[in-house]
């Protein structure tokens, strides 16, 4: 169906007058379209209009419309009483509770009401677009448009295919992305869509490094947002967004994909869900908020670096040839042999590997050995790791010198992968597997990343910058330390590692 959204007579339906709906009706009337709004609640459409009205004033205030825009732009909203009053619409999109009996028996009347090309769309966040579609008359005509919240920050809108939505109809949701002034990507249904799949990566995997005690979480969260770049910390994040959404949204993607250990959620997580400790909103999570504000610690002072000589081993050359130039300016006591000195610290650079594998390989003495992470923040936060031989002495020796030059640097136990190379990893891995499976275009699930998770890369671009065959020997290192089938590459990673192509690389 060819839709004018130019026309005076396109009307976009929007039922639900919640968080979602009215956040959705707001871009499509600032967009310029004309809206009907329906929530079962008839105060809950009132209060909503009444909040748009605010919103747009408020960005009339700021400048970003004129006030002659945002009245314009209120008088295009309509509340409506019944479903019925949608049968001029050409598209309708559904942003009701998260209850697939609610969503089914809504679309049953929008099916007797509007006319037979209209678009149905949803906003669900975890419920099968293919599966909502199934009881419809039409099913061709249902396709997933999944918004952000909250919906005027949040450019990003997800357009999802099930597996009988017809092309043209996610074309036509496109541009209506589009003339909401939105960026919308494409993909094809799966378990958590784009973002919520690739979401997992970052603080599920942060959780089970916390669970083996790798670092504390104020170090872990200093780690990724100052060595890796993360606007937030996953532990902030997790307290931000409250364990009782996101450990749900976990565990159901992880049904959903019928037990992918990539997805497998975290123990500690459900524990602390269920002893309540959400995050804000109840006061108390990673964090204690009950000043009002998140208690963030103070780091400890760092040890002064005490002049004892440092051998750094030449096994990874790279890692060598980083951590030497980083060493030489600090201005450390460099031993340049081929072997170290007697009571030399010792400096391995891993990549994927912990600390104790390399040192048991290259024959190293364990009580003087600490690893150094290269790839990942040794200009901005620099990570130092034990085993569990390293002797307490040579551990202030390695975090006194590698912080002598102003640059911060957390000391965290043996872990395959440090923090960032395997969070990093991870996250990856899954975008990779993203795109063998033909869900989005590489371009697409680097964009929606970007934009619906704010992370400082796309999983392609990260796995790029760190390069596919690094990444890919970090899963290896993970796969084999772990034995656990959650870290396996995706084979679209190890194709392009092993042919030396970018991972934004197609297949003809
Ligand atoms: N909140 C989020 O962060 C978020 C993000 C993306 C997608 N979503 C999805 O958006 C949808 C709405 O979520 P929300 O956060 O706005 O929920 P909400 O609870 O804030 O609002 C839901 C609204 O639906 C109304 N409703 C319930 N049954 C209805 C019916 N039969 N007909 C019309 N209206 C009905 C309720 O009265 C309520 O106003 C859900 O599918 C959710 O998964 C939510």
């Amino acid at each position: 169906m060819a839709i004018n959204f130019d026309s005076n007579n396109f009307i976009l339906g929007v039922i639900g007058a919640g968080a979602m709906g009215r956040g959705i009706a707001q871009v499509a009337i600032a967009g310029g379209l004309k809206v009907k709004l329906f929530d079962v609640n008839a105060a809950q459409s009132k209060e909503a209009v009444k909040f748009i009205g605010k919103m747009l004033d408020r960005a009339a205030e700021k400048g970003q419309m004129t006030e002659c825009d945002a009245k314009t732009a209120n008088a295009r909203i309509q509340i409506i009483d019944t479903t019925q009053d949608l049968a001029d619409c050409q598209i309708v999109i559904e942003a009701a509770t998260e209850n697939p009996e609610i969503k089914t028996k809504i679309y049953q009347d929008l099916e007797e009401t509007l006319a037979e090309d209209a678009i149905i769309a949803t906003n669900t966040s975890s419920l099968s677009i293919t599966t909502l579609a199934s009881p419809l008359e039409h099913p061709e005509r249902f396709v997933g448009m999944h918004f952000f919240n909250p919906v005027p920050l949040m450019r990003l809108v997800e357009v999802i295919d099930g597996v009988r939505s017809d092309t043209s109809a996610g074309d036509t949701l496109m541009e209506l992305g589009r003339r909401m002034t939105r960026e919308p990507v494409r993909c094809q249904d799966a378990p958590g869509f784009l973002v919520n799949q690739v979401g997992r990566g970052y603080n599920i995997e942060a959780a089970h490094i916390y669970s083996e005690q790798v670092a504390d979480i104020p170090d872990l969260d200093r780690i990724l947002s100052e060595a890796a770049g993360f606007r937030m910390g996953p532990f902030t994040l997790l307290d931000l967004t409250g364990l009782d959404v996101t450990h749900p949204a976990t565990e159901l993607i992880y049904k959903q994909f019928y037990g992918e250990a990539r997805f497998r959620p975290n123990v500690m997580l459900r524990a602390r869900m269920e002893a309540g400790m959400l995050g804000r909103k109840s006061g108390r999570g990673f964090y204690d908020y009950s000043s009002g504000k998140q208690a963030f610690p103070k780091e400890a002072t760092y040890p002064s670096y005490d002049g004892r000589p440092v051998w750094i081993s030449k096994s990874e050359t790279e890692g060598h040839e980083a951590l030497t130039e980083t060493i030489s300016k600090i201005g450390g006591h460099l031993e340049t042999g081929d072997f170290p000195s007697s009571d030399a610290l010792i400096l391995v650079t891993p990549v994927g590997e912990d600390v104790t594998t390399t040192t048991v390989a290259q024959g190293l003495d364990p009580k003087r050995t600490l690893g150094v992470d290269t790839l990942v923040g040794l200009a901005t936060r620099r990570t130092i790791m034990t085993n569990p031989a390293t002797d307490l002495s040579y551990r202030e020796t390695a975090h006194g010198l590698l912080t002598a030059d102003g640059v911060k640097a957390t000391v965290i136990r043996d872990c395959p992968g440090f923090v960032c190379q395997r969070i990093i990893s991870t996250i990856c891995n899954i975008g990779c597997q993203i795109a063998q499976f033909g869900t989005a275009e590489p371009e697409d699930i680097d964009k929606a990343v970007v934009l619906g998770l704010n992370y400082p890369n796309g999983p392609l671009t990260f796995g790029d910058k760190l390069g596919p065959k690094n990444i890919l020997k970090i899963l290896e290192a993970c796969q084999r330390i772990y034995g656990d089938p959650r870290y396996r590459p995706s084979p679209w990673l190890r194709r392009r590692a092993e042919l030396g192509l970018s991972l934004f690389d197609k297949e003809i």
